[in-house]
């Protein structure tokens, strides 16, 4: 292979001021002898972000920025000159955009949008609108994955050709935006409007064989050598002279389109996407596409783009993409040091949380023995599992095969003799200290050395717990949620004692088995219950000032939680939250007003949906408003000399959500969590929070942590014994604000 000329002002972080003057120096010879061969300074220069090298008449233009080709600034400009190079040579017939990395193109730099570098010259839109307009053919030889505007790029080529295992998606619309490079006007014009709609709005990607059926593709290589491959598939084009394909020459094909399908879409997905601002704007953009030439149709995206991105919630959706990133980081920790292998789990109990877990594993294909006390407990825990696994099934996630070998993965037993060769146990036994304890001593007895032992507590002490056995540098916490094969947030409880590479081995082992981890240090309920206590404190004192609970829970939905706090409650269960209370009743004795709504319906019984009564009345699949719940917060009220009132809709929200901010500060500054993006992670993936506020810590930070702290002090103030119990200000809240900083500033430690 020829290497004619090179890619020069595409310089990134990662290349040295050497390197850098280096590629100055070479630029500078370029421009005088072009094309200019110095094969010293050609090694140095395949650091650079764009490779561009020459194979008989195609011009190989190669993304080298890894691992994922984000399209920032520095990779566009090097794409540019490439094409121009390639352009301007007479001998260079067609272009091949290839990649360097494992993947094709993972899109746009997304941390260039809150800055200028995103729409600095050559911008990806504007890129593309030339690409388009070659007279050479571009092909793009897709080797990987191509998200959002990894994807548009492919769509601006020519031709497309791609390694069996490619995947093509634009996921824009998790990041609260849309396509903004043309994906939404050029892929109905490829691939028609109802598919190019469905994927714009859901961002899942499809695979290699799919976008040949759709016409997405023109080509799946074998992948013996997908460059050759690729490099073949441009020679064939040049000597069938094939044309060039731009998508401004096609209109979106509406044969097919029935005329309700926009307002049907729109119903279809209502539900899914209610609060959400971005999943209309791809619609319109798609309406666009059908509507207008594409150079309006890019005009109209560009508009509707920019509406998108300067949205709180488009800073909220990609704060959690961020913060899925960071979550894995621990201060001070070797994310590479040597970790325990774990190809063996134990469970204990196999009770509700037990049997998700052991799926989990399984899942993964990971060994699991379960173990219970009772040979009848551990028939329903199994039965459980199978009946998990047929409906699943059933619902066409996985096949009859997958199900028999998953099962096959999980082994019962009534014996800890059987536990002697597991790599991780995971203690899921009743919520109780004294049980805990002794499944522990047990464990330290018949474990073999270096086995990683955890336990799914809740809110008890893990530190009390590891302190049963001989080696506490081997316990941890893992706090699973409900249910347990379905949710992606794990708690990593981190204990006093927890060894580094224990703590690295579960991060590890939280994405082999498909988790979001997020690490907690010790306290009551750690990161999610503790904050989640003052959030349900107030809105259960809502109702005892006179909101109905119905009203209670609309406020919160209409903020965009997935339900209500009074509905979660019935649904977890009134007795579970009664009897987790029990650790912390002490600090609670001053306050005979504090959950007293719960405590009474927990002590007659009602413990919510599962016993048909809690703050509503369940019969069938409906929830009733409950009179006796009005009536008896009424009396309730009175005793306690409390005067019920008119409630709006604001106070509520500010109530619970401010409450629960003001606790997440404190979390913070003890250092339970190590920066505040962790926290919301917490609430976004195990809570229900709407992922369009990005989590209560970037909620606060969006509506200004002067304005929290006001609003706290007011209630403070207005509140008589329930303010001055409940709303004291977090000193790391008034600190933040006293600097003009928000939490998103703040680490813990800092
Ligand atoms: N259910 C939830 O929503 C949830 C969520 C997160 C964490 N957790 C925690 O998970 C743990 C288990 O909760 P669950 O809801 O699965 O309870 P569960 O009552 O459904 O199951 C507990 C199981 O443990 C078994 N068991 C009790 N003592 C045992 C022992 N000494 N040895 C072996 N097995 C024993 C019981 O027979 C039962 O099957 C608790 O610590 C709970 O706080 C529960």
């Amino acid at each position: 292979m020829n290497t004619n000329t090179l890619s020069i002002h595409t310089v990134n972080t990662a290349i040295t001021s050497y390197d850098f003057k280096l590629l100055c120096f070479a630029a500078s010879l370029w421009a005088f002898d072009y094309p200019f061969r110095f094969p010293d300074i050609v090694d140095r220069i395949m650091t650079a972000l764009v490779k561009y090298e020459v194979q008989g008449p195609v011009a190989v233009i190669t993304l080298n920025s890894p691992p994922v080709n984000g399209l920032g600034n520095g990779l566009r400009a090097g794409l540019l000159e490439a094409y121009e190079t390639a352009t301007q040579d007479k001998a260079v017939k067609a272009m091949v955009i290839a990649s360097s990395a494992k993947l094709f193109c993972g899109g746009a730099d997304i941390s260039e949008f809150d800055s200028d570098k995103a729409f600095a010259k050559p911008d990806l839109p504007s890129l593309l609108v030339t690409f388009e307009a070659s007279q050479k053919p571009l092909i793009a030889a897709i080797n990987g994955v191509a998200l959002g505007g990894g994807m548009e790029l492919t769509l601006a080529c020519d031709y497309r050709i791609a390694l069996p295992q490619a995947k093509l998606g634009l996921p824009e619309v998790n990041l609260g935006i849309l396509p903004g490079a043309g994906g939404t006007q050029r892929l109905p014009r490829l691939v028609g409007a109802q598919k190019a709609t469905q994927m714009i709005t859901s961002g899942v990607p499809i695979g290699a064989q799919e976008a040949l059926e759709l016409g997405l593709l023109d080509k799946i290589a074998t992948g013996n050598n997908f460059l050759e491959e690729a490099i073949a598939y441009a020679n064939a084009l040049i000597e069938s002279n094939a044309p060039v394909k731009t998508c401004a020459d096609l209109s979106v094909d509406t044969s097919d389109l029935p005329s309700d399908f926009f307002a049907e879409f729109r119903k279809s997905i209502a539900r899914r996407t209610k609060g959400f601002f971005a999943p209309e704007r791809c619609i319109q953009a798609v309406e666009a596409a059908i509507a207008l030439p594409l150079k309006e149709g890019l005009e109209k995206e560009n508009q509707l783009f920019q509406e998108c991105v300067v949205t709180p919630q488009a800073r909220a959706q990609q704060h959690l993409f961020f913060a899925q990133r960071a979550a894995g980081r621990i201060p001070g920790l070797d994310p590479k040091m040597a970790i325990r292998d774990i190809k063996k789990v134990g469970i204990i109990g196999a009770g509700t949380m037990g049997g998700g877990i052991a799926m989990n594993f399984a899942n993964a294909g990971i060994e699991v023995k379960l173990l219970e006390i009772k040979g009848d407990a551990l028939e329903r825990g199994l039965n459980a599992i199978k009946k998990n696994y047929e409906i699943s099934a059933k619902r066409g996630k996985l096949t009859q095969a997958q199900m028999d070998a998953n099962l096959a993965l999980i082994q019962g037993t009534l014996s800890y003799d059987d536990l002697g060769d597991v790599d991780m146990v995971i203690e899921a036994v009743f919520e109780n200290i004294d049980i805990k304890k002794s499944v522990f001593k047990q464990l330290d007895a018949v474990c073999k050395p270096g086995a990683i032992l955890a336990t799914n507590t809740s809110y008890l002490d893990v530190d009390e717990i590891a302190a049963q056995t001989k080696r506490p540098e081997d316990v941890i916490g893992l706090h699973f949620f409900s249910p347990a094969n379905v949710m992606k947030l794990l708690e990593i409880v981190r204990a006093t004692k927890t060894a580094d590479d224990v703590l690295v081995t579960v991060l590890k082992t939280a994405q082999r088995i498909k988790k979001t981890p997020v690490v907690s240090g010790i306290c009551w309920g750690f990161i999610g219950n503790r904050m989640f206590e003052p959030y349900g404190r107030e809105a259960t004192r809502l109702v005892l000032e006179g909101a109905a609970p119905a009203q209670v829970d609309k406020a919160l939905t209409d903020f965009g939680w997935a339900m209500g706090f009074c509905s979660v409650i019935d649904l977890a269960g009134i007795d579970v939250g009664f009897f987790a209370r029990e650790g912390i009743r002490d600090q609670l004795a001053h306050d005979p007003s504090y959950q007293v709504l719960c405590d009474q319906l927990n002590n007659m019984g009602r413990f919510g949906q599962k016993t048909g009564r809690g703050f509503y009345i369940y019969e069938g699949r409906d929830r009733l408003e409950d009179p006796e719940v009005i009536e008896m917060s009424s009396k309730t009220a009175q005793e306690l000399n409390i005067t019920q009132r008119e409630i709006s809709d604001k106070e509520i929200i500010e109530r619970t959500i401010y409450s629960m901010i003001n606790e997440g500060a404190k979390i913070l500054e003890e250092g339970v969590s190590y920066r505040s993006s962790d926290i919301d992670l917490v609430f976004t993936n195990g809570y229900g929070f709407p992922v369009h506020k990005g989590g209560p810590m970037q909620y606060a930070d969006e509506v200004g942590l002067d304005n929290v702290l006001a609003a706290i002090k007011k209630y403070q103030s207005e509140l008589g014994s329930h303010g001055d119990n409940w709303f004291k200000p977090a000193p790391l809240l008034e600190k933040l604000v006293a600097e003009g900083k928000s939490f998103k500033d703040y680490q813990t430690g800092s």
